[in-house]
C-alpha cells in the first residue's frame, strides 16, 4: 500500500507535469489530492491509473471510438467494496462515473461523459458454482469467455452473448441475446440475484422481492453498477453443434430470404436446436463489383445439420459451402466472434449499429437493403468494411417468459437486424454519411415490415433513438421506469448508456 501510494504519487505528479492547463484533473494538480484521497478508501490490491499509462490505455480503448467517454482517472476496484467508496467519492466530489466492463459499449450517449472515473470492473471476474449445481456467482467483470469456459470445463452451461470479449453484464443487463436462448431465455432470465451499488454508493443484494428487479433485467444500466450476479446454471446435455454455411451472391438476395423465411422461421416457430445467422460483406477476390451474403445454420446436438435444413439452400446454388461439427465452445469461433476474431478488435475504428426488430424477412425489402449497401459502400470505399447482420436465434426460451415480467421490452420479436458500418476515424462528412446510411437501411427495412412500432434493440441502439425505441412503446413500462428512476438515481448518475431521462 505504501509503495503502491508513492508510486500513484510519482505518476500523478508526472501526469500533472505533463498536462495541458485545461485539464488539469478537476484544478487539483499538483496537490494530488483526489488520487491520493481516493487511494486511501480502496483495499490494499485496487489499482488507479492516469493518463499516459499503459494501464490506462488498455482499461480506457474501445471498441468504437466514436463518441467515446473520457476519462480523468480510471480505479480498477479489487473488491466489490472498492465500487462502492469509488461511487461514493465521485459523488462527494461531484465528478461523474462509469462502469466498464469489455468495452464494447458503443451507443453515443456515453460520450455525453467526459473529464469522468472509469470504474473498470476487469479485476472482479470469477464464476464459482453454487453447492447443488443449479446456479452461479458470476462476478460483475466477467467476460462471456471466461463464464462459458470456466462453466464447461464443470460440464455446466448458461446463457451469454455470442460474443467471447463482451462482458456477461454488459449485455445482460440490456435482456442479452445467445445461442442457448431457445433453451432458457435472455441472458438477464437467467439472474437469481445480484449485488448492486446504487447511485448514492448504497450497496444491496437484490432478488425478485425488490421493486428494482424487474428494471435490471432489460434496462440495468440505467439502475446501479452490478458487481456479483447469481445465475442459473445447467447441466450440458447436447454438448454437440454442427454448423453448415454457404456464401451467395447477391442475386440470390430474394430466393434465399424467401427460403429462410418458409424453411427455418416459419413464423418464429423455429426448432429450439437451429439457429440462423447471416450477414452482407464485401471480398473483391469473390465478386469484386458486389456485396455477397454469408449465411449459417447451426445445429445444437448433431454432428452435421440435418439435410431437412441445408438442402433448401443447398438448392439455391451458393458459391461455396463449409461444414463442421464441434461442441458448444467452438459456436463464437465458427460466426467468427471469438477473441481473436475481427469483432473482438479494438483496433481504433468506429463502429455503428442501427438496429431493428423484426419479424419475418420481407424479401422485397431485404433486396432494396442489399443494393442500397452494395451501392454506397461502392461510392464510399472507406466504408466497404461494414457488415449487415441478420440474426435469427431460437426463440423458445425467450417467448416463454411472459413480455411485462421484465423490462426487456420485446419478447416477441423473431429477428434482431442491423447494418454494421465499420470504419477508420475520418471526417465528420465521413461520419454523416454513414449515419445516413445506417439511418436509411433502418427505415427500409421499418416500412416494409408493417409495423407500426420501431424496437431497436438496447445493446446495438445507435444513440439517436427514442427512449420508447429502447425499453418499449407502453405508456405502463415508460412509467414504471421513470417512477424506479426517481427512486433509485434521482441525480441521473447513471445516465450515460441509453439513459431514461
Ligand atoms: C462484437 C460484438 C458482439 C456482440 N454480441 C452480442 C450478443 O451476442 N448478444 C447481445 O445481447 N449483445 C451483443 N453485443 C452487444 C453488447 O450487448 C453491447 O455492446 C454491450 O454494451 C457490451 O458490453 P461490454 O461489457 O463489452 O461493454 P462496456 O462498454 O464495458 O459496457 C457497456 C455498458 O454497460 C454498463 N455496464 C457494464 N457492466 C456493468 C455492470 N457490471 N454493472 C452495471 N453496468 C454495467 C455500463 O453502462 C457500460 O457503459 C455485441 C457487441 C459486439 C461489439
Ligand atoms: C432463422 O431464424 C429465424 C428466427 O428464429 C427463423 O424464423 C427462421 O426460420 C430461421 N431460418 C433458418 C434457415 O433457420
Ligand atoms: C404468426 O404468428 C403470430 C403470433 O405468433 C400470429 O398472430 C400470426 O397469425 C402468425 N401468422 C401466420 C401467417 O401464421
Ligand atoms: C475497399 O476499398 C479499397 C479501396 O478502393 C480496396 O482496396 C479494398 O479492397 C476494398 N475492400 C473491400 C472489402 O471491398
Amino acid at each position: 500500500m505504501e509503495v503502491a501510494a508513492a508510486v500513484i504519487a510519482w505518476a500523478l505528479s508526472s501526469t500533472c507535469r505533463n498536462l495541458p492547463a485545461s485539464n488539469n484533473l478537476w484544478g487539483l494538480c499538483p496537490q494530488q489530492d483526489l488520487t491520493t484521497a481516493l487511494h486511501q478508501r480502496l483495499s490494499a490490491s485496487a489499482q488507479i491509473f492516469l493518463p499516459g499509462s499503459d494501464g490506462y490505455a488498455q482499461a480506457t480503448t474501445r471498441w468504437s471510438v466514436r463518441d467515446a467517454p473520457s476519462f480523468n482517472i480510471v480505479v480498477v476496484p479489487s473488491v466489490e467494496n472498492d465500487v462502492v467508496e469509488t461511487v461514493k467519492y465521485a459523488n462527494s466530489q461531484n465528478i461523474p462515473f462509469l462502469a466498464v466492463n469489455g468495452g464494447h459499449g458503443a451507443i453515443t450517449t456515453v460520450g455525453k461523459l467526459q473529464g469522468g472515473i472509469e470504474i473498470w470492473l476487469d479485476h472482479l471476474s470469477s464464476v464459482e458454482i453454487s453447492h447443488d449445481g443449479t446456479t452461479a456467482k458470476i462476478g460483475g467483470g466477467t467476460l462471456s469467455k471466461v463464464a462459458t469456459d470456466s462453466l464447461w470445463a464443470q460440464g455446466k452451461q448458461t446463457v451469454t452473448g455470442v460474443c467471447e470479449c463482451t462482458s456477461v453484464l454488459g449485455p445482460g443487463l440490456g435482456g442479452g441475446h445467445g445461442f442457448l436462448q431457445g433453451r432458457y431465455g435472455l441472458i438477464s432470465d437467467q439472474f437469481v440475484s445480484m449485488n448492486i451499488v446504487l447511485a448514492n454508493g448504497d450497496f444491496q443484494t437484490i432478488d425478485k422481492d425488490s421493486d428494482l428487479w424487474w428494471a435490471m433485467q432489460g434496462a440495468g444500466h440505467n439502475f446501479g453498477i452490478v458487481t456479483s450476479v447469481t445465475s442459473k446454471i445447467y447441466d450440458v446435455t447436447h454438448p454437440d453443434w454442427a454448423y453448415a454455411s454457404f456464401v451467395f451472391t447477391g442475386d440470390k438476395v430474394e430466393n434465399l430470404y424467401g427460403a429462410i423465411n418458409n424453411h427455418l422461421l416459419k413464423n418464429g416457430t423455429q426448432p429450439v436446436d437451429v439457429i440462423n445467422y447471416s450477414f452482407f460483406f464485401n471480398n473483391p477476390l469473390l465478386d469484386p463489383d458486389n456485396p455477397l451474403i454469408m449465411f449459417f445454420i447451426l445445429q445444437e446436438g448433431a454432428g452435421a445439420v440435418d439435410p431437412v435444413y441445408a438442402e433448401p439452400f443447398n438448392i439455391l446454388g451458393p458459391l461455396t459451402t463449409d461444414a463442421a461439427s464441434g461442441t458448444y465452445t467452438d459456436l463464437a469461433a465458427w460466426t467468427g466472434n471469438s477473441i481473436g476474431a475481427p469483432p473482438c478488435q479494438k483496433s481504433g475504428l468506429v463502429n455503428l449499429r442501427f438496429p431493428i426488430d423484426l419479424q419475418t424477412y420481407n424479401v422485397a425489402a431485404q433486396r432494396k437493403v442489399y443494393d442500397l449497401f452494395a451501392s454506397a459502400t461502392r461510392t464510399t470505399p472507406a466504408l466497404n468494411g461494414s457488415l449487415f447482420l441478420f440474426e435469427g436465434y431460437s426463440l423458445q426460451g425467450v417467448k416463454a417468459i411472459p413480455n411485462d415480467q421484465t423490462a426487456f421490452p420485446n419478447r416477441g420479436a423473431n429477428l434482431l437486424v442491423s447494418p454494421l458500418l465499420t470504419y477508420a476515424p475520418n471526417t465528420p462528412a465521413l461520419d454523416q454519411t454513414a449515419a445516413d446510411l445506417g439511418e436509411s437501411l433502418r427505415q427500409i427495412l421499418y416500412e416494409g415490415s408493417g409495423l407500426k412500432e420501431l424496437h431497436t434493440y438496447v445493446n446495438y441502439a445507435f444513440g439517436d433513438e427514442t427512449e420508447k425505441n429502447w425499453y418499449g412503446h407502453e405508456q405502463w413500462r415508460r412509467d414504471r421506469l421513470k417512477t424506479l428512476k426517481q427512486k433509485y438515481d434521482p441525480f441521473g448518475r447513471f445516465n450515460f448508456y441509453a439513459p431514461i431521462m
